[in-house]
């Protein structure tokens, strides 16, 4: 042991924490005492533990991995369950062993000097070596199983192409019986909520698509890795740009199961959500049948404003720029589709940062805030500020929540 004053202040905080110096020193430490610091660090481990608690408690999980809603999610709960009880018989037996040795060979008073030092242990060695091979290697057959059984791509599903924006999610129905009547006859498109039929296989094709911007060689700008994932329903899956993701999943039961994305991808990364609304066949049919048909031409005539505002110019800018409405000149395809911006189950717009309806009726105040501001609604937003006027903001929402 070298002598104190040979010490560099950290380590010599080091040497206190283990407390090889005398009480008295330690009393007027350069750290004011290591009691104090000691005492903080319990008492920060004590709240941070009370959070996680607490934060266990809410009767309301929508995104509970524990709580599986369709086949994809119980496969996968089904493996993390089991591999959850060997990782904490591990942990405990690992994370014990440095207690019981730290507390049974702790300094005790009138004790200073060193230990006796041991070098290694063959037959321990080879052991902690053996037995973590031998548990990944029957941790791994389950595994790398369901990882081959996810990756099958069944010949009855139905398909959707995901986006992942700058930070909402766009979604694309590509098969042939799910084209629109308007137009060049493209696939149903929709954004923020993917609807689809109870009990039905989908199959998920992962895309990033930038931030809805083009660069001047048309490229999507921002592109991004984002990741795809609706906790009840089927694990995270990443979109990467240049790549194709992959998720087969179905739903047991109508509802509305919502999802986040869960790769770090900007600003707005923890608001862009989305949620699965899951129909009934009656429903379901119902659903496509409107969202085939071009958006409907407004007869109340603040509404009629708000169309010709938003084809023609509103504010300092062009909402065609950007948007398309089915049946209309709009026809851009940087921001979402709002032909049927106001069917109900478009339950949430702008990366789900706000719902289109509340308590049934539509929230007229959310789209107005949105038109009026959108990066005070959601900072970062791609969607210019047009400097709407309250009578043009006023006419736009009526237009866009008579697009059912
Ligand atoms: Cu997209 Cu995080």
């Amino acid at each position: 042991m070298p002598g104190e004053a040979a010490v560099p202040p950290a380590a010599r905080w080091v040497v206190e924490s283990c407390a090889i110096v005398p009480a008295e020193a330690r009393k007027t430490g350069p750290v004011g005492g290591v009691g104090g610091v000691r005492k903080k660090f319990a008492w920060g481990l004590v709240f941070g533990v009370l959070t996680l608690l607490l934060a266990g408690c809410s009767a309301e999980l929508p995104q509970n991995t524990f709580d599986p809603a369709g086949p994809t999610a119980q496969t996968e709960k089904d493996l993390i369950v089991p591999v959850l009880w060997v990782a904490l018989a591990v942990f405990i037996l690992v994370e014990g062993s440095i207690l019981a040795i730290s507390v049974k060979y702790r300094h005790r008073k009138g004790r200073d000097r060193m230990p006796e030092q041991i070098h290694g242990n063959t037959r321990l060695e080879i052991g902690w070596t053996i037995a973590p091979a031998v548990i990944l290697a029957l941790v791994m057959v389950p595994t790398v199983s369901l990882i081959w059984e996810l990756d099958a791509k069944p010949s009855d599903a139905m398909h959707v192409t995901v986006r992942g924006y700058q930070w909402w999610w766009g979604f694309e129905y590509t098969d042939p019986d799910m084209t629109v009547s308007y137009g060049s006859a493209g696939p149903i498109v929709a954004a923020d909520t993917l609807v689809i039929p109870v009990g039905r296989t989908v199959e998920l094709d992962l895309q990033s698509a930038g931030g809805g911007a083009r660069n001047t060689d048309g490229t999507p700008d921002y592109q991004v890795i984002h990741s795809f994932w609706a906790p009840r329903l089927f694990g995270k899956q990443d979109a990467v740009p240049g790549q194709s993701g992959h998720i087969v999943f179905s739903a047991d039961a109508a509802g509305t199961y919502w999802g986040q994305c869960a790769e770090f991808c900007g600003l707005q990364h923890g608001r862009m959500k989305f949620r699965i609304v899951v129909l009934s066949e009656a429903d379901w049919q119902a659903w496509v049948a409107n969202q085939k048909s071009p958006a409907v031409t407004p007869t109340d005539d603040l509404a009629a404003k708000g169309m010709d505002l938003f084809l023609n110019g509103a504010g300092t800018g062009q909402c065609i720029a950007c948007h398309a409405i089915g049946g209309t000149a709009a026809t851009a395809n940087a921001a979402p589709d709002l032909t049927h911006f106001a069917a109900t189950a478009h339950e949430c717009f702008a990366g789900c940062n706000w719902d289109t309806y509340a308590d049934g009726a539509p929230d007229l105040e959310a789209l107005k805030a949105w038109l009026r501001d959108p990066n005070a609604a959601k900072l970062g937003a791609k969607m210019p500020d047009y400097q709407l006027s309250d009578e043009e903001v006023d006419a736009l929402a009526a237009y866009l929540y008579s697009l059912t």
